[in-house]
């Protein structure tokens, strides 16, 4: 099995273990503890998310093999591993467990959310493979283009706060 494959089943599995855990032990009150988990994990993602295309607008402008170039590669990996894939599993599973206990499966606004934020999951994947990229110095695109990824998590942001807060179908 190939190294991403793995990552992916195991955030899967830790994702869904999460979710059984929170499903089959509900403590009384639990809403908005989890509620508060789930805000803590999605700022640390979007952190991340916002954070990480910067590091690769200073890379793309960086010679291959330089003493920065080197120093962004560990920057991206340690920001990739230790805080975005941990956060973004986390969002999930406290997302989704919101979700049903909040009974809002049928609700628009959570269809429009949970889009929006498969394209961020999406978003999330394209820039583990610039990560991996950009390690191997194989990085083919612009400064103009990281410049350009850096302002889509930004936008999926504000419509899914949006939606959430605003509730407007
Ligand atoms: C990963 C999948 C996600 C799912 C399934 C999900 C689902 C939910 C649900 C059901 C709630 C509870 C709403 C309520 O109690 O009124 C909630 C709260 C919230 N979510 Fe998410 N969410 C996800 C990701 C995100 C992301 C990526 C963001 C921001 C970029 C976000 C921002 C928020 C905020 C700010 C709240 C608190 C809203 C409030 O209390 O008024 N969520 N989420």
């Amino acid at each position: 099995m190939q190294e991403r494959t793995r990552r992916a089943v195991i955030g899967l599995v830790i994702t869904a273990a999460l979710m059984a855990v929170l499903v089959v032990w509900t403590p009384r009150g639990a809403y908005l503890w989890i509620k508060a988990l789930h805000v803590i994990a999605i700022v640390s993602w979007m952190a991340g998310m916002l954070y990480l295309p910067r590091l690769f607008v200073y890379h793309a402008a960086a010679e291959a093999g330089s003493k920065e170039s080197e120093t962004f590669k560990v920057m991206e990996r340690r920001l990739l591993t230790v805080i975005i894939n941990p956060a973004m599993v986390a969002s999930w599973a406290f997302g989704l467990w919101l979700a049903w206990e909040g009974g809002f499966v049928w609700s628009g606004w959570l269809h429009a959310k949970l889009a929006l934020v498969l394209a961020l999951s999406a978003v999330h994947g394209y820039f583990s493979m610039a990560v991996r990229a950009f390690a191997a110095d194989r990085n083919t695109k612009s400064v103009r283009h990281w410049r350009f990824m850096n302002e889509v998590p930004t936008a999926i942001m504000i419509l899914v706060i949006i939606l959430v807060v605003v509730k407007p179908f």
